[in-house]
C-alpha cells in the first residue's frame, strides 16, 4: 500500500518535473530561422492573432505587440509579409519601393534606414530569422559577407 503510494507520488512528481524542463526549453530557445519570401509573407497581419513579421536589410523581426501599425488595415501594414529596406529608407510606402532593393538610395536615405534599423526595429522588436536572401547568394551558396555575430539577439552558438 505504502509502495502503492510512494509510486503515485513519484509518477506524478515526475510528470510535474518534465512540464518545468519543458516550459524551460520553450522559454530558453527562441529558434532563429531563414525565411524564404513565400514563408515570409504568411506574417502579413492578415490573420487576426498570427505573429506579424517584417524584414528591413534581410534581418527578420517579430512586429507583432506594433499591430497598431502593421496589423490589417493600419498605416503600414503594406510593410509586412515582406522585406521593405527600400520602402523604410526613403519612407515610402509606394508599392514600387517595397522591395529589400537599395539600388540608387541616396547617402542621406540609407542613413535614415540605418538610424530606423538601430533606432525602431533592433531597440523595439524581436529578431526571429534572416531572409534566405540574405543568408544566401542567388546560387543557393552561404553568402560569405552575412555576420550573425553583429545583431545583438542573436545567438550565433545555437544556431550555427
Ligand atoms: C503623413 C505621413 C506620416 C505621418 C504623419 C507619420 C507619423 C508617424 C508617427 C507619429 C510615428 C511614431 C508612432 C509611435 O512611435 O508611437 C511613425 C512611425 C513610423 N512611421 Fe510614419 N508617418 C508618416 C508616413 C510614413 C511613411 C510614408 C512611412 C513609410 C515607410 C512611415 C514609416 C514609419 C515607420 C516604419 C514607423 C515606426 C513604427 C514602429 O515603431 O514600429 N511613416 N509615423
Amino acid at each position: 500500500m505504502a509502495t502503492a503510494r510512494s509510486l503515485l507520488l513519484l509518477a506524478v512528481f515526475s510528470t510535474a518535473i518534465a512540464q518545468d524542463v519543458k516550459l524551460i526549453y520553450k522559454s530558453s530557445s527562441k529558434p532563429v530561422r531563414l525565411f524564404t519570401e513565400e514563408e515570409l509573407r504568411r506574417f502579413d497581419g492578415s490573420q487576426e492573432g498570427h505573429p506579424i513579421y517584417m524584414a528591413i536589410k534581410g534581418v527578420v523581426f517579430d512586429v507583432t505587440k506594433g499591430k497598431e501599425f502593421y496589423g490589417k488595415d493600419a498605416p503600414y501594414n503594406a510593410l509586412v509579409g515582406k522585406d521593405s529596406t527600400r520602402a523604410v529608407a526613403k519612407m515610402s510606402l509606394d508599392p514600387s519601393d517595397l522591395t529589400s532593393d537599395t539600388t540608387g538610395l541616396s547617402e542621406e536615405e540609407l542613413e535614415s534606414l540605418e538610424g530606423v534599423f538601430e533606432g525602431t526595429y533592433k531597440a523595439k522588436y524581436p529578431i526571429v530569422g534572416y531572409t534566405a536572401s540574405r543568408i544566401l547568394n542567388e546560387d543557393g551558396s552561404p553568402n560569405k559577407e552575412f555576420k550573425p555575430e553583429e545583431q545583438p539577439r542573436f545567438q550565433v552558438k545555437e544556431e550555427f
